[in-house]
């Protein structure tokens, strides 16, 4: 039988365990979390008109142009002026396609904006959403409220009396005169917590119910940009959002099922906002940024130690924009922007699959820079992915000699790679540098796309976590990735939660991340069959923590195996309160299946409850199944 030490603490779970990563990648961020629905709103991708449509009598009735003002609007240089004579209605028309079409729901109210200059006065707009048979559904007649030299803010908000998947809005200019517009926008009115201008509520709703105890942002590769210049730099993501500078993503056309040359970030969603999603669901923020070193795959762009400065300045800096109080110069620009309580920044990322030892020189000069000044902020490095690899071991052991206090590892791998690892913590060093185990996700050969995210999978991941769980003293945070994928958008699969642009589908790789979360307990507790962990002895993976305040003993167990197994398990040091203990389980006896995007989901955990007593616990382990066992105990 198995036995369970409840008196023997092995080590104490970090607050941060089981978190998430977040990056712009398979419209993640720009066409999905971030909710504005016109795409290139300040006509600021590669070509100025990507998105929109022109259509009705330009040449004869008026005339669209795009004007860039580089130096006086340094960063949104371009707009568009339309010139007019006596434009009737249906003379002349822009129509914006949205990221993949509009999601649009009914009886629901949408805040149109824009930015606008009178030259001449004369011209107005009516907006119609179309639905996905170009019938009207929301319309709204704007005309600019001020004949004022310079720009001007303009909006108007609308409902809808039908809804769209894949919707459209249309603009439809008359009157005579000229006008320049830029910024245009829509957005829905119930967006996370009613924010204007903000996220898509079920997007964010999904990544609560997760409960993280951290969000990694920005990235992944997006951090580094295929070229220093495309890097991801957050000074630009933060203050007004028409003045943040658009950039081409660093998953424009990459590895795309279908190409994407219009995926542009727009940082409406930047990094204040990172931060404060971060808070609103009780996660920690762990912000990532460039070492100096351009993405993995294009490894000519490097900047030399001695230019080291800006890049230093941004992670000195934006600890100031999270902590510093409003007498700082980037404290004062958080509070103006609506938040004069700091964010509570302990944890900063620097590098992300950066390699060689470039990179070691680099986060050399990081860590001293950034520890002379805040000794309390923890660093972050990164082993790149292959951990294993000499190019892991050769990180790895510079990191661990340099006292790194948090090492990030990546595995994308296939499941069987993630049975065989169960135990790969058992083996690490207790004391010295933690471990982040920052992306990962088991990968399902012959298959490519939300059908990757199949039982298989979930289940080798659920079974490798007993290891991470289990070697808490080691592990300290860790997250799935990708996060999120817009089933018309994606170049990576396969990902935590799949999206289209009004649904949200979770896979059974989110109800293993969530179970593991939502019974993260506070210690863990020694649980061995033959006094050695359960790594895999007849398929069965386990672990076992203790939740002290809640009073709660909780076993996860995996069993990879397509048979049934019992086991007794013995609680020793166990004062148990009442006699009812509840199983939730994720269980399928086809490990092909997966929960396909709009259709009823073949994996839910299922939780069911049973009365036992004493101290032998007897539990069915059905083929396949990933169970989580709850005992109340004193
Ligand atoms: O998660 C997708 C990518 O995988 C990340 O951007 C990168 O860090 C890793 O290679």
């Amino acid at each position: 039988s198995w036995v369970i030490e409840g008196a023997k603490t092995v080590a104490s779970v970090q607050p941060t365990m089981w978190g998430i990563f977040f990056e712009d990648i398979n419209l993640g961020a720009d066409g999905g979390l971030y909710a504005e629905l016109v795409k290139n709103r300040s006509f600021e991708f590669s070509d100025p008109f990507m998105g929109w449509e022109l259509s009705g009598k330009q040449i004869s009735d008026g005339m669209v142009r795009v004007l860039n003002e580089r130096t006086q609007r340094p960063t949104n240089p371009r707009y568009i002026r339309i010139e007019a004579n006596d434009l009737a209605t249906g003379g002349l028309e822009l129509t914006n396609e949205g990221f993949r079409g509009m999601g649009i729901r009914e009886g629901r109210q949408y805040d149109f904006s824009l930015l606008y200059r009178q030259v001449t006065a004369g011209l107005a707009l009516t907006l119609e959403l179309l639905d996905d048979s170009s019938k009207v559904i929301g319309k709204a007649n704007w005309r600019p409220q001020s004949n004022a030299g310079g720009w001007q803010k303009g909006s108007v908000s609308f409902g809808t009396s039908g809804g769209a998947k894949k919707g459209k809005l249309r603009l439809t200019i008359t009157g005579s005169g000229t006008i320049d517009l830029d910024q245009i926008s829509l957005f829905p009115q119930d967006t996370w917590k009613g924010r204007k201008g903000g996220l898509r509520a079920d997007m964010v709703q999904a990544l609560a119910d997760l409960k993280p105890g951290f969000v990694r942002f920005p990235g992944g590769c997006i951090v580094e940009g295929h070229e220093l210049e495309t890097r991801y730099q957050w000074k630009k993501t933060v203050g007004s959002v028409d003045d943040r500078e658009v950039s081409i993503n660093r998953w424009n056309n990459e590895f795309a099922h279908r190409p994407a040359p219009d995926y542009y970030q727009t940082f409406g969603l930047g990094f204040y906002e990172y931060f404060l999603m971060a808070e609103d669901i009780g996660a920690s923020p762990l912000p990532i940024l460039s070492c100096g070193m351009a993405c993995q795959f294009n490894t000519a762009e490097l900047v030399p130690l001695d230019d080291l400065d800006p890049y230093l300045s941004d992670a000195l800096d934006l600890i100031e924009f999270a902590n510093g109080d409003s007498t700082t110069h980037w404290g004062q620009l958080r509070a103006k922007m609506g938040h004069p309580a700091p964010f509570q920044l302990r944890k900063i990322g620097i590098g992300n699959e950066n390699w060689g030892p470039q990179y070691v020189e680099r986060f050399t000069i990081f860590q001293q820079r950034i520890k002379a000044k805040y000794p309390e902020i923890e660093l972050v490095s990164s082993t790149g992915p292959f951990s294993g690899g000499p190019g892991f071991r050769y990180l790895d052991s510079a990191f661990r000699s340099m006292k790194a206090d948090l090492i990030d590892e990546h595995y994308y791998a296939k499941p069987e790679w993630f049975l065989k690892n169960a135990d790969r913590y058992d083996k690490y060093e207790r004391t010295g540098s933690k471990v982040f185990a920052g992306e990962f996700a088991a990968h399902v050969e012959g298959l490519t796309g939300s059908d990757r995210n199949n039982w298989r999978s979930a289940l080798a991941e659920a079974a490798f976590m007993t290891g991470l769980e289990r070697n808490a003293a080691v592990v300290q945070m860790a997250s799935y990735a990708p996060l999120f994928s817009h089933i018309d958008g994606w170049q990576w699969a396969p990902d935590l939660i799949w999206v289209d642009n009004l649904n949200v589908w979770l896979t059974p790789n989110y109800y293993v991340q969530q179970l593991y979360s939502l019974n993260k307990g506070t210690e863990v507790v020694s649980l061995t069959a033959m006094n050695v962990p359960l790594t895999g002895q007849d398929s069965l993976y386990a672990s076992a923590v203790l939740d002290r305040p809640a009073g709660m003993l909780i076993v996860k167990i995996a069993n990879v195996k397509g048979v049934a197994a019992e086991k007794n398990i013995q609680l020793n040091g166990i004062r148990r309160k009442g006699k009812t203990i509840s199983e939730t389980r994720l269980q399928h006896n086809d490990l092909t299946v997966f929960n396909a995007p709009g259709e009823k989901p073949s994996i839910l955990p299922v939780t069911t409850s049973r009365s036992v007593s004493g101290k032998q616990l007897k539990v069915s382990l059905p083929p396949y199944s990933f169970t989580v066992i709850r005992i109340p105990c004193h």
